[in-house]
Order: structure tokens, then sequence, then C-alpha cells
């Protein structure tokens, strides 16, 4: 059923609007490194600014566990950038309950932005926020007359500010970038087009299991990269040298690679060294990985291998970098499979995750591709089929 979205909020005019958003964004000595979260709401706030609402913000930031992580984690500089996206002045309230936050809400007026501090400073008594404590989800719902979730980072956690919200008021509404996150990678799950091909890399075969389990049904093709090839290669009795492996996940590898046939593509070649680091000398190896190497990118074959494999598809999901992409010297692979996606001007082309968002970053082709997912965690529970609790607690239309 669909879910009831802001856009169906009429008469905001007047009304205090809870928007939960998910501004867990990279902070280094108060400097936001990435605001590609913080830009994606802006369509939901600024449709609550023009309805003439009140906009009143929650978001965590970090994971606080101790009473030192608050100093490093206020929601403080967030608060300040946003004004400057906002281009209008954002009140921010150092707490996350009481008088002071009561008192500032009191005061807004229509059209006026408040950033409460971090949800998880909650958190340092008895993780309430976290575990979602049935009296703070109330609280926070008493200070609003309308709640929207736009949070799809978060969707896939039940939190106080997310699901507890939600179920205390009558109606919870998804945002504009819920609502295009579940849109994209609905459709890509749910009713591509064919050829679908996914590719997913990273470290752990353990990680991307629940989404190769998922995805054998309904894709064409599953192309692997990174750390987890070496266990499948394991599996299929290939040398590894000191390539990652996680020996207890071979078997496992070894009965997805029969039920998958050939629909799993794996690379042919790896760019190989004898240290974990980009200033020793790297080698390309074509199947067995001679002993006392280790591979950390995927090779020149495999990169046209995976080329020729997503060149008629349709749907793309890409999910997990082809090597250690933080070193320039194993970067390529990821990097080629980037720039490929961005020609594929007929496919509807998805990534999600940390590093193949930063890849197609770097090689500025966003912009060439469908959509780009705001959710690390989110967007892979969303690909493995379950069901996020952030997205449940929505109300349907
Ligand atoms: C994320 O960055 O994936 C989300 O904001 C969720 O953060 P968490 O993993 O700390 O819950």
């Amino acid at each position: 059923m669909a879910k009831l979205i802001v856009s169906d909020l009429k008469d905001l005019k007047g009304k205090k609007v809870l928007i939960r958003v998910d501004f867990n964004v990279p902070i280094k000595d108060g400097v936001i490194g990435d605001d590609n979260r913080m830009v994606a709401a802006l369509p939901t706030i600024n449709y609550v600014l023009e309805q003439g609402g009140k906009a009143i913000l929650f978001s965590h930031l970090g994971r606080i566990k101790t009473e030192e992580d608050k100093k490093s984690l206020s929601l403080r500089p967030v608060a300040e950038h946003l004004a400057e996206l906002l281009n209008k002045p954002v009140t921010f309230v150092p707490a996350t309950r009481g008088a002071q936050l009561e008192e500032a809400i009191a005061k807004m007026e229509d059209g006026d932005v408040l950033v409460v501090e971090n949800t998880r400073f909650e958190d340092l008594d008895g993780k309430k926020e976290s575990k979602n404590d049935p009296e703070l989800g109330k609280y926070w719902a008493s200070l609003g007359d309308v709640y929207i979730n736009d949070a799809f980072g978060t969707a896939h956690r039940a939190h106080a500010s997310n699901v507890g919200i939600a179920s205390n008021m009558q109606q919870a509404a998804a945002g504009f970038l819920l609502e295009k996150e579940i849109k994209f990678l609905g459709e890509a799950v749910d009713n591509p087009a064919h050829p679908f091909v996914a590719i997913l890399g990273g470290a752990k075969v353990s990680d991307k299991i629940g989404v190769i389990t998922h995805l054998l049904d309904k894709a064409d093709k599953i192309i692997v990269g990174g750390g987890m090839t070496y266990t499948f290669y394991a599996a299929k009795g290939i040398k590894i040298g000191n390539s990652l492996v996680e020996t207890d996940k071979i078997e496992l590898a070894k009965e997805l690679l029969e039920k998958a046939g050939d629909k799993l593509v794996l690379p042919v070649d790896n760019v190989c060294a004898k240290e974990f680091s980009n200033d020793v000398p790297n080698k390309v190896f074509e199947g067995d990985i001679a002993d006392g190497y280790m591979a950390l990118d995927i090779g020149p074959k495999s990169v046209a291998l995976f080329k020729e494999t997503l060149a008629d598809a349709k749907t793309v999901v890409w999910n997990g970098p082809m090597g250690v992409f933080e070193m320039s010297n194993y970067a390529k692979g990821t990097l080629e499979i980037g720039e490929f996606l961005g020609t594929l001007s007929d496919a509807t082309t998805i990534v999600g995750g940390g590093d193949s968002t930063a890849a197609v970053k770097k090689l500025g082709v966003s912009d060439k591709l469908t959509h780009i997912s705001t959710g690390g965690g989110a967007s892979l529970e969303y690909l493995e089929g379950k069901e996020l609790p952030g997205i449940a607690a929505v109300s349907d239309k």
C-alpha cells in the first residue's frame, strides 16, 4: 500500500511539524565533510516552510557512549550549516528535552526552523533513543502537531525519534527523500527492468549474504568484487595467497555458487601486492594468486568482463567497492566501474553505500546516475528484502 507523503499533508500553516532527518554526516573539528544527506533533506524542509509550518528537526549524530562523546557530536555545527543551505536563520537548542526546548518551540513563528540537539544524547541514560524508550517517543511527539519521517539512512533502526514519535502521532508521513528512496530501491528490487545486474563489493561475504540471497531470484547477474571475492575463490579451489578470507563462510560461498550457477560473476584477475600498502610494488595475477601476495583490487580483464556484463543492463544496483578504494593504486577497479555506470544512459542506475557513493562523486558522474541512496546500512537491508521499521511506522495513505 502506498505511504502517506508530506505533500498529502495540507494545511500546515501554524503547525509545529516534527521532522526526523538523518543528519548523521561526517564532521571533523567542527567541519562537515559531506553534506549530501543534508542537501537531500532540503525539499521536505522547504515544503514545510513554504506551507507556513514550523519545522522542528530531530537527528542523531554518531554514537554516544560517554559524556566525552557529547563534545564532538553536538548537532550545533550541523544546524549552522543548515542555516547556510536554507539561507535563513536556524535556532539550535542544546537540549533534547525540558524547559529550554519547550520554550524555544513556543517562541517559533510560522516558517521558522529549529534543530534539537543530537537525539542520541539520550543514550547516556539507558539508551533511551536507541532502545525506543516509550516515554521519550511520547514526550517528543507531544512537542508537535504533525510528524514527518525523512530519515531514510536511519530507517533500519527502531528508535524513539523515528518509530517512537510515529507511534504516538495520529499520522506519520514520509518526506520527499524517504519517498524517493522507496521508489527507486523498491522498483529495482521488486519490479526491475531486465536485464537487472547487481554489483556487490566490500570486504566480507557475511555482510552481503542477505543481499546475494535475496537478489539471486530477481537479478539476471550478480557481479562480485572487493574483499569478499576471495572467500568465493577459496570455495572454488582457486589459490588466494594472503588475500582476505572468511574461512567460516567458505561452505556458504560454495552453496551460493552452486545455487547461482553462472549468475554470479567473479573477477578473473586481481591486482596484488605483498603488503597491505599503497607504497609497495603490485602485480596482476590471473586466476591463482601466488603465495605471499594479497589481492587488493580487481584487474583489467575483470573490469572488461564486468563492463561487458553491464553493457545491456536496464537496471543496475551497486553497493560496495571493488578493491581497497582508499589507496590510489587499488582504486582503479572501483573508479572504472563507477565511470562506466555513468555511460549507461538507458539504464536505471542506483548506488548505495559509502565507498561506491564516494567513487561516483569523485568521478563527477553522480548526475548521470538515476539515484544515489543516502542510506548505508538502510539501503543494504532494503536490498535484503527486510521490512525497515522506520518505513513501516509511516502511515499508509
Ligand atoms: C548511517 O549512517 O548508516 C545511519 O545514520 C545510521 O547510523 P548508525 O549505524 O549509527 O545507527
